[in-house]
């Protein structure tokens, strides 16, 4: 069974399938106002969303299906001690199909292995939010008319930026796409990205500090938050909060036709001047989003029993009990999982459930 728990479980020819029904759906909504009826989503959200949760919501609606779910934990089971597992083999009874946000990472991917429905990794942690990268590539068809043949620049918290790690793994199935990751030194793209994405698919990438020294190449800027929710350190995340901001000074030597993205919520990063420019596209990215999951659930309910839409084998996965993995955030080191790690094809032991280098 399909389900998405990160963007690589998708091929290309998947992808262009979903943004391209997308694109059918923003061109007729009115078509597809029954396509799901009688149909159920779950959304269960064991972290905060305004976005994500309420845009899977809308968009099962416009589709004529019924949503159910939870958005705070503490009002379910899960807190008397319901595993991940339990709930979603529970709620695979009442539900077609489930959207999962969680704290933990690795937690959409727990569920996909035990769940009789399609599961969908709406954020883990700082590891995936495929959803989201759906989103920013519908956004970026829409606003440049097409992905291939990009610069685009990633400004912000690229660390722990889980849209950024996703988006970036999607990229690589495009051509022609150059990346500017800019980021002060705290801050700069996880090792693991940079060496099994970036350099295994050849990608051509850049590491710089400033905004300005790059503006004038991109056709996309894509701005982001620093997540003071992924810092262990308060100190840390004061010294680095303000690293970045984009005000219209720093968008003079940009292209007219460069679009500003931003996976919102933003804090302090786009100051409100930018926001009447017709290149900040981060509001219309949020509808967007609203559209590529009405054609992600969609797909997803119709590739449900074809076995040609199964998921990638995995490469290299193993189960050792003697292994630990040190990511203190990964649901292997809070609930009753399997051991399980793959081998990246450089030898490099990580985690499966949350990608982290086991040292
Ligand atoms: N972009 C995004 O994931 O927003 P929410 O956290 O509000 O869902």
């Amino acid at each position: 069974m399909k389900h998405l728990i990160d963007p690589t479980d998708l091929t290309k020819q998947e992808l262009d399938e979903i943004i391209s029904l997308a694109e059918r759906i923003i061109a007729d909504r009115g078509a597809w106002s029954e396509a799901l009826k009688g149909r159920k989503l779950a959304t269960l959200f064991y972290e905060p969303s305004t976005r994500t949760r309420l845009s899977f919501t809308a968009a099962m609606m416009e589709l004529g299906g019924n949503v159910l779910g939870f958005s705070e934990p503490a009002s379910s089971s899960v807190s008397k001690g319901e595993s991940v597992e339990d709930t979603v083999r529970v709620v695979g009874c009442f539900a077609d199909i489930i959207a999962m946000r969680h704290n933990l990472e690795g937690a959409p991917y727990v569920a996909s292995r035990v769940s009789n429905v399609p599961i969908i990794n709406a954020g883990d942690g700082s590891h995936s939010h495929p959803t989201q990268t759906l989103t920013d590539l519908l956004t970026i068809t829409r606003e440049i008319g097409h992905i291939d043949n990009i610069t685009i620049g990633f400004c912000g918290d690229l660390r722990f930026g889980r849209t950024v790690h996703s988006l970036i793994k999607a990229l690589t199935k495009y051509s022609g796409i150059r990346i500017l990751l800019i980021a002060p030194d705290e801050l700069r793209l996880p090792d693991y990205i940079k060496h099994d994405v970036l350099d295994k698919e050849g990608l051509d990438y850049r590491e710089v500090h400033t905004i300005e020294e790059v503006v004038s190449e991109l056709d996309v800027l894509y701005m982001t938050r620093v997540q003071r929710e992924r810092f262990l350190d308060e100190d840390e995340f004061d010294r680095v909060k303000d690293s970045f901001v984009l005000d219209l000074a720093k968008l003079a030597g940009a292209k007219k036709d460069m679009a500003i993205l931003h996976p919102l919520p933003r804090v302090n990063e786009i100051l409100p001047e930018v926001d009447a420019d017709p290149r900040a596209a981060y509001f219309r990215q949020v509808e967007y989003g609203k559209f590529v999951r009405m054609a992600l659930i969609y797909c997803l309910l119709q590739w449900k029993d074809d076995p040609s839409h199964g998921m990638p084998e995995p490469e290299g996965v193993f189960v050792d009990a003697t292994l630990r993995c040190g990511n203190t955030k990964c649901i292997c080191n809070h609930e009753h999982v399997e051991p399980l790690f793959h081998r990246t094809p450089e030898g490099v032991v990580r985690c499966h459930y949350c990608d982290s280098k086991i040292r």
